[in-house]
């Protein structure tokens, strides 16, 4: 799974085929890994544009790219399952290109999660043949982690980071990642950019991040964090960053819902 992935996850969308001619310019700077959701609503023109990408000469192969998508809760039921893994596939296009029946394979027997805290992974650890290959959870250096990901290690779970930069100028992101005077220090010291300096931090964790950008000269800004480091003593000052989740989840829990608290949604670490 390449380390940097793009995001498309956003509150407005643009309108399809402006967003598959965005993602389209994602993979002329060099991107090979996505991430969507059946919830964002950005599936196919993702599909549109892998297909683009293709006629353009700009991948050799479908094979090239890594795609990940999410079930949305509320398909979460045996029943509802396959049908919904089904259209997502569709949506994406792969059926078109052959790949269907393997890339179900393949996503039936590998076990991506997200936003499993330790209790829910303790469980699905209990109860599973198919130990999780990932745990998509919110991780930027506004909030760390450190106690999940290394549960995480112990079990061999890889994490791949959402929110990698604080969801910063969103409607429900913080700028406490990219306008924190620790990350801006070390930029100004190192001559990079703030995200440059939040996600070769994620990077050094071992996670993998799936930063959204639209902006071209920013897509390849956030790919250009693999031939510098920093330092211990830089590494050091990250904790010192205070923490708070970006995303409350206050949306995700209901009476009627399967997580009925933010303690519940959340394994008790609120
Ligand atoms: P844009 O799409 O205009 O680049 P996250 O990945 O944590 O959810 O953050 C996404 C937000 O951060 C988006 O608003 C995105 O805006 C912005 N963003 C992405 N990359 C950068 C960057 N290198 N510098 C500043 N803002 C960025």
């Amino acid at each position: 799974m390449p380390v940097i992935g793009l995001g498309t996850a956003a509150i407005p969308l643009p309108p399809h085929e402006t967003l598959t001619s965005i993602l389209i310019d994602a993979f002329e700077v060099g991107y090979k890994h996505f991430e969507t959701a059946s919830l964002y609503g950005t599936e196919e023109p993702l599909g549109k544009a892998v297909a683009k990408a293709l006629e353009l000469g700009l991948i050799k192969s479908r094979d090239e790219v890594f795609i990940t998508s999410k079930l949305w809760t509320s398909d979460a039921h045996p029943d509802l399952l396959v049908p919904a893994l089904k259209t997502s596939v569709q949506k994406l296009g792969l059926e078109n290109m052959g790949s269907y029946g393997r890339v179900l394979q393949i996503g039936l027997s590998k076990v991506y999660v997200s936003n499993f805290g330790i209790k829910k992974l303790t469980q699905l650890l209990e109860n599973t043949i198919i130990p999780p290959a990932v745990n998509q959870v919110e991780i930027n250096p506004s909030w760390q982690q450190r106690k999940l990901r290394e549960f995480c290690k112990q079990k061999g779970i890889h994490v791949s980071a959402w929110s990698p930069l604080g969801a910063y100028k969103t409607s429900y992101g913080t700028n406490a990642v990219l306008e924190s005077p620790i990350i801006k220090e070390i930029a100004c010291a190192r001559q990079k950019s703030t995200a440059q300096i939040a996600l070769r931090w994620i990077y050094e964790q071992g996670a993998t991040a799936n930063v959204k950008s639209f902006n071209k000269e920013r897509m390849k800004q956030n790919l250009d964090i693999f031939d510098w480091e920093l330092s211990e003593e830089e590494s050091q000052k990250f904790s010192y960053i205070p923490q708070r989740r970006v995303h409350s989840g206050v949306n995700f829990v209901s009476e009627n819902g399967p997580y009925r608290t933010l303690e519940e949604l959340w394994d008790g670490d609120p």
